[in-house]
């Protein structure tokens, strides 16, 4: 079975097509970073007006790599939620135009299953062991930061063990490098600064270390940032440098402790990692340690597979497909995901 997958749910516009054993055929990303970059994050207007240019040269060059026409494909999987709506609305109106033309069935997927399920995906010279079921999933984004456990290739078979309470780990990493004026996004720069950086000559801890929970929080760990900028000074090059591995050593920390003990407590023998954060190398050397330290086996995708891609969704729709689903035309756009979610956000007993 071979899919189209469409993704245009927050700043990146993507195409793929991929068969239901994740062999990736064709993969085409084309990243808005350079339109949002001016104004440090996302800006959703823009943001939709971009997918509107891009979606359809993106189209075009992922049936071209592929080699394919429409007509090969076995059905299309377009993100209709989470994320910003007039963005997903975009895809969603693309791959419904395309399923009429061409008489192809549509699934509507939820970007955070693909962001799930990128570890199946096969691609040339890259390709990471694929987990066996259940497993357990640090989801480390720009918008969302959880851990789930996996019991199958669908969204009802995903329990959230434990989310963030507050901020997303990646939109702490983006937030930390506009303090310290290294633009957007932040996190492949702080991952690049802190190798250069000695994390023991900064003070910085994330709250809610424990590893009993697997709820996190990642804003106190910003606030701290924040101060020290204000009232000590990041003057130096060294400076930032020392920030930046400071605070990643303390978010990837409870990001690889939390997930490899909610593995242990779940009583599962595969660990996931998902996520733009995921390409971070820092997390993912801590993940790969700690799993082979407790006995865990851990497939770690291929940073294409981490961050923003068509790919995860088309595989993540052939799931679908394979049992037989089939959304209709009222398919719509959401911003909230449809999975479970039990962390409450904001406060409570820590
Ligand atoms: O999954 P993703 O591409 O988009 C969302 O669904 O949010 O994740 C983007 C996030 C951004 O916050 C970005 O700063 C972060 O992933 N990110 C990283 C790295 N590369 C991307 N964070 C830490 N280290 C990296 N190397
Ligand atoms: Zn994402």
């Amino acid at each position: 079975m071979l899919v189209l997958g469409i993704e245009s749910s927050c700043d990146e516009t993507g195409a793929a097509l991929v068969d239901d054993a994740g062999g990736v055929r064709a993969d085409v990303v084309q990243s808005q970073v350079d339109v949002h970059a001016p104004y440090g994050g996302v800006v959703p207007e823009l943001a939709s007006r971009d997918h509107l240019r891009n979606i359809e040269p993106v189209l075009r060059a992922a049936l071209a790599q592929g080699g394919v026409s429409l007509r090969d494909v076995d059905g299309i999987a377009v993100t209709h939620r989470p994320g910003l709506v007039g963005a997903l609305l975009v895809g969603v109106q693309a791959a419904k135009g395309l399923a009429w033309a061409a008489g192809k069935p549509i699934v509507g997927v939820d970007h955070l299953m693909g962001h799930l399920l990128a570890a199946f995906l096969r691609r040339e010279g890259a390709a990471c062991a694929a987990p066996r079921f259940p497993y357990v999933c640090l989801l480390a984004s720009g918008g969302h930061t959880a851990i789930y456990r996996v019991d199958a290739p669908a969204a009802d078979a995903v329990r959230e063990l434990g989310a963030t309470r507050d901020d997303a780990a990646g939109e702490a990493f983006d937030k930390v490098a506009k303090l310290l004026g290294l633009g957007y996004p932040g996190g492949p720069v702080v991952d690049r600064l802190a190798a250069a950086g000695d994390a023991s000559r900064v003070r910085l801890s994330a709250p809610m270390a424990s590893s009993e929970s697997a709820e996190m929080s990642f804003s106190g760990i910003k606030t701290q940032v924040g101060r020290l900028v204000r009232q000590e000074g990041v003057r130096t090059e060294a400076d930032v440098a020392d920030v930046c591995a400071a605070f990643q050593a303390a978010v990837t920390g409870v990001l690889a402790r939390k997930t490899i003990a909610a593995a242990l407590r779940e009583g599962v023998a595969d660990v996931v990692l998902g996520g733009g954060v995921a390409a971070n190398r820092e997390l993912r050397r801590r993940m790969t340690d700690l799993a082979a330290s407790r006995g865990l086996r851990v497939s770690i995708p291929p940073v294409a597979s981490c961050t923003d891609n068509a790919a995860m969704i088309a595989y993540a729709g052939a799931m679908r497909l394979a049992r037989g689903e089939r959304d209709g035309w009222d398919l719509s756009a959401t911003s909230r995901t449809a999975l479970e979610r039990r962390t409450r956000k904001g406060g409570g007993r820590r």
